[in-house]
């Protein structure tokens, strides 16, 4: 008698693989878009030079160094300071006039990556003369990614794009008046970061961060599931002061959530939503 495996061999060493990725370093990626996972695997596989997954997965069981290896290439980096640059300026031009009227603020950047995004607030709010008054609580699941968001250092290469979006999202001063160069690289100012909590916190396994009027959560979510993203979706609910703001970007929408009814459109090119008054 033959037995035919009901699913292929790779996609049964994937699921075991992911597994034990939860199970012995609770990183949790059993939930996250397939297609996406898959590709990202084979390609470690690969320039790893392991054969099969299965021989990764008894390499990551014994060797704690295989974590940080296996996470760079599970999770995306890609990101820019400004990036898309309408966000940013609805950001200044819309949601900044509601916040202002507040003593103090929380703001939420939820999967910051090397940090692009936090300094984009940050300089934002200083140019805004709301920097004084904003605690940012900046997370992500990639603790190296964190660790460069914390320095707060970029190649000089990238400059020029950032500069653009800058401008671009209505930048008040130069992008220049905001870094120091040395060796090729920008430094930022630690000023930028003086109000900034950089944490370790997963949307997917960890519970609410912190009470916040604004959450800020771009390119993270289109990595989950359904199920996932409600999950996220249902955090930021539950983080967000009444009417406070959720800002998704505008590749990713609300409109499929189980919370949809807890927001309303405020920028609506931008998936800008506020958290509606029940
Ligand atoms: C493409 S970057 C987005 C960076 C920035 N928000 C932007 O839009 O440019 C996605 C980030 O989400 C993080 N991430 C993935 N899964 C996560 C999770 N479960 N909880 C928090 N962050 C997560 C990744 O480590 C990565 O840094």
């Amino acid at each position: 008698m033959s037995h035919t495996p009901a699913e292929p061999v790779e996609d049964i060493e994937i699921k075991l693989l992911l597994e034990a990725l939860y199970l012995r370093y609770h990183f949790d990626f059993r939930h996250y878009a397939k297609a996406s996972i898959k590709r990202r695997l084979r390609q470690a596989r690969d320039q790893l030079g392991f054969a099969t997954f299965s021989a990764m997965q008894e390499k990551l069981l014994h060797s704690e160094a295989m974590v940080g290896t296996l996470l760079d290439y599970l999770t995306v980096q890609v990101s820019e300071m400004f990036r898309d640059p309408g966000y940013f300026k609805a950001m200044r031009e819309r949601v900044l006039p509601h916040l202002r009227t507040y003593p103090s603020l929380k703001i939420w950047i939820a999967g910051c990556s090397h940090g692009e995004e936090v300094y984009s607030f940050a300089i934002m709010l200083l140019e805004e003369g709301l920097l004084d008054r904003t605690m940012i609580y900046a997370t992500d699941i990639n603790p190296g990614a964190l660790e460069i968001a914390r320095s707060g250092v970029y190649p000089l290469d990238r400059i020029a794009a950032f500069t653009r979006n800058h401008q671009q999202a209505g930048g008040k001063t130069s992008l220049a008046d905001h870094y120091t160069t040395a060796y090729g690289r920008a430094v930022f100012d630690k000023k930028l970061r003086a109000q900034v909590v950089f944490s370790d916190h997963s949307l997917v396994t960890d519970e609410v961060f912190t009470e916040c009027q604004l959450v800020s959560c771009r390119n993270v979510m289109i990595y989950f599931d359904r199920p996932l993203q409600d999950r996220a979706v249902g955090l930021f609910r539950d983080s967000l002061t009444r009417r406070g703001f959720l800002g998704l970007g505008s590749k990713e929408t609300l409109r499929f959530s189980e919370h949809a009814g807890a927001f309303t459109d405020f920028v609506r090119e931008e998936k800008i939503y506020q958290r509606s008054e029940a």
